[in-house]
């Protein structure tokens, strides 16, 4: 691959010390070893699963270890916080020497201030305007910022990224990294131009070479088009968008359980097996415009080439 012809300066490539400012979403059970060590090799951020540490308490520290054996770049970890909240596990991350976290799924963590006097960069999930308020009193170094259209649990207001993103980087001054819906350069460029400083893309990556995931999921992702997300379990604390499939249609009903309790415990199945019916696959909408699997490298060095392009090209327009 050539090398990327674009060089980013702005101040998440300088906070966390990488060259491309994307991040993968920590997605457990899909994004691996294989792939959150590509990211950081591909110049951006990989970012471990901290989900993981809810199935067993050692994976976690094993994950962080090999990622310290075998990448040389910067990496980083997720806490999804309403559900780790062990302080065991937050003593994990500060012993590890990791240098970024992001918190996620609810109020900004109690331990921030901890590990933020540790010398620890964190960002929080938000998904409005007021949660990012919240976070950045809180005193968080930065916010991710996410849109209703992307894959996985999604805020309570169902906010779309074209809305949510240049109300919140217009209100508050904290380096934001875009979510939702980001697959290439070209969005990544539209989150730029909203006021993001970086992109995490889920969905895109979740159809990489090196994602964990059964080929028949990621082939799935391939056929899928626009429509085929839906957002469940709207009437229980945690809406999702999965994949529509006949068993995640059932949970749009109000009058069924909470999806997130009845099968998170089959979603690991779905993932390694590759049957769709089992559980539910978190997804965006985007998985509309990914078409084809291909190699983390490769979607990394395509994005940061067709932004330099897209941007290239918007300045053109400008003098005509
Ligand atoms: C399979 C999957 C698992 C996810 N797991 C997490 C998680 O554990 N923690 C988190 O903060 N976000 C998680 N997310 C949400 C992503 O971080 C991100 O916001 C979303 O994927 C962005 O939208 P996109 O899918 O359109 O790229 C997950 C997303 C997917 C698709």
């Amino acid at each position: 691959l050539d090398e990327p012809a674009y060089t980013f300066d702005n101040r998440i490539t300088r906070m966390l010390g990488i060259d491309i400012p994307i991040t993968n979403a920590p997605m457990g059970g899909v994004a691996g070893p294989e792939l959150v060590a590509a990211v950081s090799e591909a110049g951006a951020m990989g970012l471990v699963p901290g989900s993981l540490a809810r199935v067993a308490p050692e994976i976690l520290p094993r994950f962080i270890q090999a990622m310290k054996e075998n990448v040389r770049r910067p990496f980083g970890v997720n806490l999804p916080v309403a559900f780790v909240t062990e302080a065991a596990i937050i003593d994990q991350v500060l012993e590890s020497g990791v240098r970024f976290l992001t918190t996620s799924t609810g109020p900004v963590s109690k331990h921030t201030a901890r590990l933020q006097q540790r010398g620890i960069t964190v960002f929080h999930v938000v998904t409005s305007l007021q949660t990012a308020k919240l976070a950045a009193d809180a005193g968080v170094d930065g916010l991710i910022v996410e849109g209703s259209e992307g894959g996985g649990l999604r805020g309570e207001h169902e906010i779309p990224l074209m809305v949510l993103l240049p109300l919140i980087t217009s209100r508050i001054d904290l380096p934001v990294i875009a979510a939702g819906g980001i697959s290439d350069g070209r969005t990544m460029a539209a989150a730029v131009a909203l006021g993001a400083e970086g992109v995490q893309m889920g969905t895109r990556l979740l159809a990489s070479r090196e994602s964990e995931v059964h080929e028949t999921l990621k082939q799935a992702v391939v056929a899928a088009d626009e429509t085929e997300s839906i957002i469940i379990n709207r009437h229980h604390q945690r809406p999702l968008r999965v994949l529509r499939t006949e068993t995640t249609e059932k949970y749009q009903n109000p009058s069924t359980g909470d999806a997130f309790k009845e099968l998170s415990r089959d979603v690991l199945r779905l993932y390694r097996e590759g049957d769709l019916l089992s559980g539910f696959a978190s997804l965006g909408q985007v998985m509309g415009r990914v078409d084809e699997v291909l190699p983390v490298a490769e979607i990394v060095a395509d994005a940061v080439k067709e932004f330099s392009e897209t941007i290239a090209h918007l300045s053109t327009g400008l003098r005509a």
